[in-house]
């Protein structure tokens, strides 16, 4: 998690995962997030830390999932500022957050970024790009209608089960077009 608008999207992804006993989720928060997380929701950062399996501090970059032998399915950043946007898209792995995405690249694996600002810079737009290329998924918060959402949370529910379909995981209540 790192430090855009979006943070009940993260806490609706962590509550999806845990309904699964077969998955594990390890969880980064950058100090970014740590902000916003007390501007959007009333949950504490230990409250969202406990929803994943494992978490680690942002600077110990030992961790395991610095290490592309430590095996993963891939990774998620949700929500991604453009400061972990270009970090990424540079190589600049200076938190493990950083390092975690920088090996996931690496090992060919899926990175999903859940990317939020608005309006996007020529910057942005070119880190996206460049991401995108290499294969990155690049998934905005965006809203939609056609699902005819009843509620934040519904538009919250629709975001979910598009990052949970990169994984071919069917989130509970996601709408598909029929
Ligand atoms: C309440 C709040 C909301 C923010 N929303 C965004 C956002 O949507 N997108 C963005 O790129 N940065 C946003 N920022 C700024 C980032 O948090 C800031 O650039 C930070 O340094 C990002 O660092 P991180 O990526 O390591 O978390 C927001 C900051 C605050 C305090």
């Amino acid at each position: 998690m790192s430090g855009a608008s979006g943070i009940p999207i993260a806490v609706g992804l962590l509550k999806e995962m845990k309904k699964r006993p077969d998955w594990e989720t390890h969880l980064v928060i950058t100090n970014g997030a740590q902000k916003t997380i007390e501007q959007e929701t009333s949950l504490s950062g230990m409250e969202i830390e406990a929803l994943a399996t494992k978490c680690y501090s942002l600077n110990d970059i030992g961790a395991s999932i610095a290490s592309g032998t430590f095996r993963t399915e891939g990774m998620v950043v949700v929500p991604c500022s453009m400061k972990t946007v270009s970090g990424i898209a540079n190589g600049f792995s200076q938190n493990l957050l950083l390092r975690a995405a920088d090996v996931t690249i690496k090992e060919g694996r899926k990175l999903v970024l859940v990317a939020r600002e608005t309006p996007l810079s020529p910057i942005h737009l070119g880190n996206m790009l460049t991401l995108a290329r290499h294969g990155v998924r690049i998934l905005p918060p965006m809203l939609t209608y056609y699902n005819k959402p009843a509620s934040i949370d519904d538009m919250t529910r629709h975001i979910v089960g598009k990052i949970t379909d990169a994984f071919q995981i069917e989130t509970t209540g996601f709408q598909r077009w029929m």
